[in-house]
């Protein structure tokens, strides 16, 4: 059975039922989703689409392996980790190896947000420090104390900034502070952390952490220049606080050429928390915070047991293990490194078609395509990004847009996303891209025109476009960017009583 209501009826009772803040994706002409596999997901009517946006189904959706080790376990044993069982050991064992080797000890928990509110923990006790530096635009979770720091949601609603919480810059070497056109974009921007440092101490603050994703991503796929995270780690380290590595988006191998993202940076760079979880347990709710020997025991320290009632449980560790494997034997990094590559190049010849595009970004299976107004001022094109996605909806193409500006558009699929997947999506994204250019300057109204029922979100877009306020007028240098590497089914409907 995949429908229990109709389409009208499903969202009928979400209106009722589910809290209005919870949003869903094309919130103008919502899809429902009754299934998916691999990189594919399949509306109520049997339409296929291609996912370009479920980063969390790393391995392929329902992928039969994941399923078969959850149901084997599910009819021997599940319960917690009070208990000795050798699936979270296995796991530990095994997630440990991936990592530095100081990396050794870990924490299980359910979700990204428990991942980064106990690594935040972690840090406060180490050494009793309070302090939190974040980067702006970034997004941790959704607890009380990640949305404390994460400017992505608190800069939105009507909170203040905590006076424990400082916003470093995000290291965006296109549209940020110090650009590709700065002789060393990564100092720069490390320096405002040690600014920031300097002065929370004159004021007698005591920095217990920097926190920042390897790769921003609801930030806007941003990728730091090299050597950046080296020198914020010096000035932690300096300062008494710890490095935390938000890995939750962009670990398990989706950079393809190494596990972990942090890791592009080089060798020695290593964090002393790393929290992971979206794709670990492929759409099971697992995740973790691997930390060193010496901050785990300064934990422990307090006296509190830690104790977490799902975390590490069998069902969970027998899944992340075999996607661990399937990581492995089906060649996903490799994959995510031939795919991405051929991704990119092939929008690398979309930007020098279209004038619309303004930046191509990222490694492996994680890229965003920035979307301009005027490729100069590097003015975002907002209204221009959520039509697209709308338009790419219709070609059967889920694709998200996201960054302070909505106007990044975001590819994170499944890793088993395929060369002619990319094919297809970059032909999707020319046609629309090919009209919306041919309409000229009055982009406005073909919009408007063309995707009649998202005008409400048109608007919204645009006025956050001018809250923002942050088009520049500075010349678009050469790039000399980051120095990195840069069946039909049956359905039954359910008559709704309401
Ligand atoms: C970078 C990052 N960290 C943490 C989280 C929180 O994870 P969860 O939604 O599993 O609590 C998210 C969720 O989107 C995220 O993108």
């Amino acid at each position: 059975m995949c429908e229990l209501y109709s389409k009208q009826d499903t969202l009928a009772l979400r209106k009722k039922h589910i809290g209005p803040s919870c949003k869903v994706f094309f919130a103008a002409d919502p899809i429902k989703i009754v299934r998916a596999q691999r990189q594919y997901m399949f509306d109520e009517k049997g339409e296929q689409y291609l996912d370009c946006i479920n980063n969390v189904a790393h391995v392929g959706h329902c992928h039969p392996e994941v399923v078969k080790a959850a149901m084997k376990q599910m009819e021997l044993l599940n319960t917690n980790s009070r208990f000795l069982h050798d699936s979270i050991v296995e796991y530990a064992k095994r997630l440990s190896a991936t990592l530095p080797e100081k990396l050794s000890v870990c924490y299980f928990t359910n979700s990204g947000s428990e991942a980064n509110d106990l690594a935040l923990r972690l840090a406060r006790q180490y050494r009793g420090h309070q302090d939190v530096i974040t980067l702006d635009h970034a997004y941790h979770g959704h607890l009380t104390s990640l949305i404390e720091i994460s400017p992505y949601k608190f800069q939105k609603g009507k909170d203040v900034k905590k006076e424990f919480v400082h916003v470093a810059p995000h290291p965006d070497t296109y549209r940020g502070k110090y650009r590709e056109d700065h002789a060393d974009p990564a100092s720069a921007y490390a320096d405002e952390v040690k600014k920031i440092i300097e002065d929370a101490q004159k004021s007698g603050r005591k920095i217990a952490a920097f926190i920042a994703e390897s790769m921003q991503s609801c930030g806007g796929q941003i990728i730091p220049p090299a050597g950046y995270f080296q020198k914020v780690a010096k000035y932690i380290h300096g300062a008494g606080g710890v490095f935390i590595a938000d890995e939750v988006q962009v670990g398990f191998g989706r950079v393809g050429k190494c596990f972990w993202s942090f890791q592009m940076y080089g060798e020695d760079f290593v964090p002393d928390i790393v929290t992971m979880g979206k794709p670990m347990g492929n759409g099971h709710p697992m995740a973790c915070v691997v930390t060193t020997k010496e901050i785990a025991e300064a934990f422990s320290t307090s006296g509190m047991e830690y104790f977490n009632t799902y975390g590490g449980n069998p069902v969970s560790c027998a899944i992340g293990l075999t996607v661990l494997d399937i990581i492995e034997n089906e060649d996903l990094r490799g994959n995510a490194t031939r795919v991405g590559d051929y991704l990119t190049e092939l929008l690398h010849k979309q930007k020098a078609k279209h004038t619309l595009i303004g930046d191509i970004r990222g490694i492996g299976l994680f890229i965003g395509i920035d979307l301009v107004k005027d490729q100069q001022k590097r003015t975002p094109a907002t209204a221009e990004a959520q039509h697209i996605i709308y338009k790419m909806k219709e070609k059967r193409v889920l694709l998200s847009a996201d960054g302070p500006h909505r106007n990044v558009l975001k590819i994170k699929p499944p890793m088993c996303f395929t060369e002619e997947d990319a094919k297809f999506m970059v032909e999707q994204l020319d046609g629309i891209l090919t009209v919306l250019e041919v309409a000229g300057s009055k982009t406005e109204s073909v919009i408007s025109e063309m995707t009649p029922c998202t005008t409400k979100m048109h608007n919204e877009a645009h006025l956050e476009l001018v809250r923002d306020g942050s088009i520049d007028t500075r010349e678009n240098p050469i790039s000399k960017r980051n120095g990195l590497c840069m069946h039909k089914h049956v359905l039954f409907h359910k008559k709704l009583k309401m």
